[in-house]
């Protein structure tokens, strides 16, 4: 079933442009440029709560910087194992949405059931379309990765960030807020992903040479800003699970903030720099660590400029529309953990003590 792959995650991360591209069809129209219709009506809709676990929950928060921004549509996005205890406060035109791969992870299968008893609208964002949160949700949203084999997640991921990307153009056009003309242009520049999912595949050599000085590390930190910021949390995330390395996803402006007294030769610190908005800030954050010794790997496009400082290496990544980058800058982050793992000789489609499916709390 592996085919000529070594394990199901290169087989999955290798598989994204087809995921994506069959994901992104199901919201949005490639031949006329335009979001589809939704029966949730954006319009009226007062907030999005978001509800998930883990590889989920990041995919969440990417999500609501797209909502916020593309539709000005406020989103909150909360771990379901939190939500769940704390007696969260909701308000009437909220909609709940859960984000899962599997549909029965308890604690988000148990938030949503919770918010719609409260009386809320609920949506349900899953891969396995009879789970049970699909049957639970007022409102499917599918994502069409196709059977995830691999523990960590991957294709699953960006299926999930790809449904949310389209759902949030979907938002802004109900709401105003996105014009005909930024409409196609969104669409346009979100079925790009999979071109360019794929050219990212391609450059696996490049990471396969980082990964085996990242293997050698203890700990690591991953930094972006903007939807890199939860895409790096999602990085770190991949590298804990499957090489079991300790690693850290940060807010680039949140560095000075306390991490990074962290900062030394043996600490590798991975950013995430697409050529967005926020370039410069991320590039003058990375020139404050190697000013202090720390080794700094920046993915980011071959055209962006160099940031001051020795000792920073450069992986090239596709330019992409800001929309986008998290989908293409998924595939080194997932890339650089896999790469890493089978250079330590780990288990990496069934990493020590973790489950596909968590069912209980
Ligand atoms: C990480 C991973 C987990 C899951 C989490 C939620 O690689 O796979 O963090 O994302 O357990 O699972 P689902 O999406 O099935 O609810």
């Amino acid at each position: 079933e592996k085919g000529a792959y070594r394990h199901f995650m290169e087989k999955e991360v290798h598989e994204q442009p087809d995921s994506v591209q069959h994901t992104l069809s199901e919201y949005l129209d490639l031949v006329t440029g335009a979001a589809k219709p939704q029966s949730v009506n954006f319009a009226t809709v007062d907030r999005l709560q978001i509800i998930a676990c883990g590889t989920a929950f990041y995919a969440g928060q990417i999500g609501k910087y797209a909502f916020e921004k593309y539709a000005g549509l406020p989103c909150d996005v909360e771990i379901a194992s939190e939500f769940r205890y704390r007696s969260p406060a909701l308000t009437p035109g909220t909609v709940a949405v859960a984000v899962s791969q599997s549909g029965e992870t308890a604690d988000t299968l148990a938030s949503l059931t919770w918010c719609k008893a409260q009386g809320l609208k609920t949506a349900a964002v899953v891969n396995v379309h009879t789970s049970s949160m699909a049957r639970e949700a007022d409102v499917l949203w599918p994502t069409h990765a196709g059977p995830e084999i691999g523990v960590a997640s991957t294709k699953a991921f960006t299926a999930q960030v790809s449904a949310l990307l389209a759902l949030a153009v979907a938002a802004g056009v109900a709401r105003g807020r996105i014009d005909a003309t930024r409409e196609a242009e969104l669409v346009k520049a979100l079925f790009e992903a999979p071109r360019l999912i794929a050219e990212a595949v391609e450059s696996h050599r490049d990471i396969e040479k980082i990964a085996h000085d990242l293997a050698k590390a203890t700990d690591v930190l991953f930094l972006g800003r903007g939807a890199m910021f939860p895409l790096a949390m999602e990085g770190a995330l991949k590298l804990k699970e499957i090489s079991y390395i300790h690693a850290e996803g940060y807010a680039a402006g949140e560095l000075k903030h306390g991490p990074i007294a962290l900062v030394d030769e043996k600490t590798p610190i991975i950013a995430l720099a697409p050529l967005d908005e926020v370039f410069e800030k991320t590039a003058s954050n990375l020139a404050e660590v190697a000013a202090r010794g720390g080794p700094v790997i920046m993915i980011a496009p071959a055209t962006a400029p160099a940031p001051h400082g020795d000792g920073i290496r450069r992986v090239d990544a596709p330019d992409c529309h800001p929309l986008i980058a998290p989908l293409v800058y998924a595939v080194p982050v997932q890339l650089l953990a896999y790469y890493t793992a089978v250079q330590k000789g780990t288990d990496v489609d069934q990493p020590r003590n973790l489950a596909k499916s968590v069912t209980v709390e």
